[in-house]
């Protein structure tokens, strides 16, 4: 059966839209079943619209408490059968532990940092002043602690003299849409999951930071997938 996955997302959907780009090129075997959101004026979800893709809007305002809207969230994840894996792109509400158990080694998130480095908001601009020479982004299983799961693969960039954090930002965007298709559709081959040993990736337990990938795993992996714009 193919492989199901739900994407949840908060803004503009452009690491939902690599994910969409690569089920087109055939690079990633899976179906996105179900794109939810937590604000209706998300722009991911237009980008989902155009391509046929379900999506719901669960409105964290609607709710009293953190447990009432994730279990909203649950109930309308699963309401086909729970999802294969459930993909957070930009989704930016922290989620109970009750929310994390139920999905516990099926949930997916990436993050605008080198974890353990810069977990939070704003990690451009610290990366910057911490005069770091390298920055990236990291792929983790969600656990309970705000990101802070085991690592599953991470993409390092050099960070340039008269980089800001807008430069920054814009290429750390362009590694994530090249590693979050690539570790979706290691989920989707069933090479990837969470064991009680850690990240196991083709039967092997990953290094605690995750498999460490290049450019050119990307090139050979997908053709031409730098030259698409998003
Ligand atoms: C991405 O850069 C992602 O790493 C970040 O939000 C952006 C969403 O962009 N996520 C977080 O900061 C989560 N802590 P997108 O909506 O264009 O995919």
């Amino acid at each position: 059966m193919t492989h199901r996955i739900a994407v949840l997302i908060s803004g503009n959907g452009s690491n939902l839209q690599a994910l969409i780009d690569a089920i087109s090129a055939g690079q990633l075997r899976a179906d996105i079943t179900l794109v939810l959101s937590n604000r209706a004026d998300a722009g991911g979800l237009a980008r989902a619209r155009q391509h046929g893709i379900a999506t719901a809007v669960v409105d964290h305002r609607d709710y009293d408490s953190r447990a009432a809207f994730d279990q909203a969230m649950t109930e309308v994840l699963d309401q086909q059968g729970a999802p294969d894996t459930v993909i957070l792109a930009g989704f930016m509400r922290i989620l109970t532990p009750a929310f994390v158990q139920h999905h516990a080694g099926r949930l997916i998130n990436i993050h605008p940092s080198l974890l353990p480095r810069y977990p939070g908001l704003n990690t451009h601009q610290r990366a910057l002043d911490a005069g770091d020479t390298e920055h990236g982004c990291s792929i983790h299983f969600v656990t309970d602690e705000l990101d802070g799961g085991p690592l599953i693969a991470q993409a390092r960039i050099p960070i340039l003299a008269n980089d800001n954090a807008t430069d920054l930002s814009k290429r750390v965007q362009a590694s994530e849409h090249l590693l979050y298709p690539q570790v979706a559709a290691w989920r989707a081959e069933g090479r990837l999951r969470l064991t009680n040993d850690g990240v196991e990736l083709d039967g092997q337990i990953l290094p605690a930071q995750g498999y460490q990938w290049h450019r050119r795993d990307a090139a050979e992996q997908c053709p031409g997938a730098d030259a698409r714009q998003r």
